[in-house]
């Protein structure tokens, strides 16, 4: 097989699988990302722990927050909103990230994303914020907002990719608003999903 017909490299969905699980391919490995338990608490927590304060400041916008038993129930609450773990396929308690979508107001959600450092820049940020935005229409939300630091080029790089309005206030901290309507962001998302290359090394 040549350079020209290798298949690329990157995450690739392989198939939706029980209860919500998807699997996904990243340089080789095969990772799930399926709904948060109440049994992925010690996971979500070890995750962060191999996290640098880099990435959980910009995630967190300061230290991590304890995670304490109340903040895992808030993320596995369904009134409140969706968080999806990804992990190594067969290890559960291997996350290696997490994808809230919390409800704000009717109709609105904040999405926010936290990829384990040595996982970041492979492509999966992408298709995460994409699982994000594909669950959005089931819990009635038609704007998904995200607050991010106006120096985060990357999670700027991939909502702008999913159709987010550009941000009407400058600062330190943009709110950025992706209106669902016409899901016209999901479909451009998966397009780009099916055709994107990383060149991350391989695991
Ligand atoms: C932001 C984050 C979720 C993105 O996930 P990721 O898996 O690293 O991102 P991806 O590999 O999918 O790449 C995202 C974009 O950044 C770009 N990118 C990748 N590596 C990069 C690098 N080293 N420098 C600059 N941009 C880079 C990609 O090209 C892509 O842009 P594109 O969509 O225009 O092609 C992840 O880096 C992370 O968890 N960061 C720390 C926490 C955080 O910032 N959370 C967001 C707050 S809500």
């Amino acid at each position: 097989m040549n350079a020209t017909n290798r298949p690329p490299r990157g995450p690739r969905p392989i198939r939706a699988g029980q209860q919500g699980q998807h699997r996904l391919r990243v340089d080789g490995v095969d990772l799930v990302t399926r709904p948060m338990t109440p049994d992925d608490a010690q996971g979500v927590r070890e995750m962060h722990e191999r996290c640098s304060p880099e990435s959980l400041r910009l995630r967190y916008f300061g230290p991590a927050p304890r995670l304490s038993d109340a903040v895992m129930r808030l993320f596995t609450d369904p009134e409140r909103g969706v968080t999806l773990v990804t992990h190594v396929a067969g290890e559960p308690g291997k996350v290696v990230a997490m994808t809230n979508l919390m409800d704000l107001a009717p109709g609105e959600a904040e999405v926010a994303l936290l990829v384990e450092d040595r996982w970041q820049g492979r492509g999966l940020g992408r298709v995460l914020l994409w699982h994000a935005l594909a669950l959005a229409p089931s819990r009635r939300v038609r704007v998904v907002t995200a607050s991010v630091y106006a120096t985060n080029t990357r999670m700027l790089s991939l909502l702008d990719g999913a159709g987010a309005e550009k941000p009407s206030m400058t600062g330190m901290v943009l709110d950025v608003r992706l209106p669902l309507a016409g899901q016209r962001g999901n479909v451009r998302w998966a397009v780009s999903l099916n055709t994107r290359r990383t060149d991350g090394p391989s695991l």
